[in-house]
């Protein structure tokens, strides 16, 4: 497959980059930094975030799959002065738009996150929510991986709220399974950028389509 990857910097992009090649594909990794290194064998794509060089970047990959794993946190919302609707809402629609312009229609493979939904009070899960939309509205194939933690001990960044949430998470998963929820608590436990890759690549691969919580 020829594959681009939209977040290819991050935690779980860099394991989906390096996943894809080890595994034959061709593959392009978006990045807005020309300090990014990539694995031999990838093709670097360095561009801005905007309309027309998103468009031709898709143009030029003609990709058969585009990942979308983009996202900011709180902490880098307040350095960037951006928010979930600007950086993970508005830069998945504008790479699925990208994509809606190919002839050879990609499938788009989303990295959302359990409890994304509308109705929701929090502005994280609500945003997933609109992310999905965009995708859906694009008119390409596409498969939406509901996460549920994505945590491990490999992250650059240090995020204690996320590892603190998770290993709370975790205990509370242990005493659904002790109470027979086995198959529920090994669905939702958390997993490493490497194991969501795997799930992310295998949709791919698959030509998954629908909603995805492993
Ligand atoms: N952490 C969790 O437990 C969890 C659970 C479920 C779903 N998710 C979601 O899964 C997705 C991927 O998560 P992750 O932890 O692998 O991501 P991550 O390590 O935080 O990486 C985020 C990616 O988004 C890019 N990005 C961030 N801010 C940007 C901006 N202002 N402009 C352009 N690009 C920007 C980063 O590029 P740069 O390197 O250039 O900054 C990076 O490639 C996110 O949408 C996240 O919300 C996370």
């Amino acid at each position: 497959m020829r594959c681009l990857v939209f977040g290819a910097t991050g935690y779980t992009g860099r394991h989906v980059v390096s996943q894809l090649v080890q595994r034959g594909h061709t593959v392009f990794a978006h990045t807005r930094s020309p300090s990014q290194t990539f694995l031999p064998g990838v093709q670097v794509v360095q561009c801005a975030w905007s309309d027309d060089a998103i468009r031709t970047c898709v143009q030029e990959a003609a990709p058969d799959v585009i990942f979308l794993l983009l996202g900011t946190t709180q902490k880098r919302m307040r350095a960037e002065h951006a928010s979930y609707e600007t950086v993970d809402v508005g830069l998945t629609r504008m790479a699925a738009q990208a994509a809606s312009t190919l002839e050879q229609k990609p499938r788009l493979i989303l990295l959302s996150a359990l409890g994304a939904s509308e109705k929701s009070m929090s502005a994280y899960s609500k945003s997933r929510a609109h992310m999905e939309e965009a995708v859906r509205a694009s008119g390409c194939p596409w498969c939406l991986v509901r996460a549920s933690f994505i945590t491990g001990p490999d992250r650059q960044e240090y995020r204690p709220l996320e590892r603190g949430a998770a290993v709370v998470f975790t205990g509370l998963l242990r005493g659904v399974s002790a109470l027979g929820g086995k198959a529920f608590a090994e669905r939702y436990r958390p997993r490493t950028g490497a194991e969501w890759a795997e799930v992310l690549v295998h949709a791919a691969e698959e030509k998954r389509s629908g909603v995805v919580t492993v």
